[in-house]
């Protein structure tokens, strides 16, 4: 069975959505920044700042390689991973992509919540992120618009909001929950 790729920005709920999303499929999961950390015995930040971006995006698309091909799994992807190399039209080709896409309103909502280091965004103020976000938003979108579906998502500021927000997609592409 293909796997399922989750995509979107920062803060847009890949991680938690997918998680029970896999959950709710009877599939694995697996986050890509934490299959990088876990292969490489570094936090994302460290490497970073050891090898700079560019290094971090050799090896997330390398990683990206190993992970989406794994059987029966739910897969969500760190926010710049569609938008580099051809990573996109890969994910199109060995999975079911779907877009989290999320207002720049909600995105800060969910960032300022998180309690993750994200280097891209570490260290800035409230107002510096809003536009980050706008404007960084606006050069990924083509990216994560070639994904095979796109979910609008809300607010995710409980449990249950997550858990319907599973229940959307599964409907919006015919998914069958266990
Ligand atoms: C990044 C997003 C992060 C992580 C890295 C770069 C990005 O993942 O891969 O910090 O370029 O948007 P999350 O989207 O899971 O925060």
């Amino acid at each position: 069975m293909h796997s399922i790729i989750l995509i979107g920005y920062m803060g847009a709920g890949k991680t938690t959505v997918g998680r029970t999303l896999a959950m709710r499929l009877g599939r694995t999961f697996y986050d890509l920044d934490w299959y990088i950390e876990t292969r490489y015995r570094k936090p994302i930040h460290q490497i970073f700042s050891e090898r700079g971006e560019a290094g971090f995006r050799e090896m997330e698309r390398e990683m990206l390689h190993e992970a989406a091909a794994f059987e029966d799994v739910v897969l969500s992807c760190g926010g710049g991973t569609p938008c580099y190399f051809d990573n996109i039209d890969y994910m199109n080709s060995v999975g079911e992509t779907i877009y989290l896409k999320c207002t720049p309103e909600t995105l800060s909502q969910h960032l300022r919540m998180g309690k993750s280091i994200r280097p891209l965004i570490q260290g800035k103020t409230p107002e510096e992120l809003e536009v980050y976000i706008r404007e960084s938003l606006e050069a990924r979108a083509p990216f994560y618009e070639k994904a095979k579906h796109i979910v609008e998502v809300p607010y995710l500021g409980n449990k249950e909001r997550v858990a319907q927000l599973v229940e959307k997609i599964a409907e919006q592409i015919s998914l069958e929950l266990k």
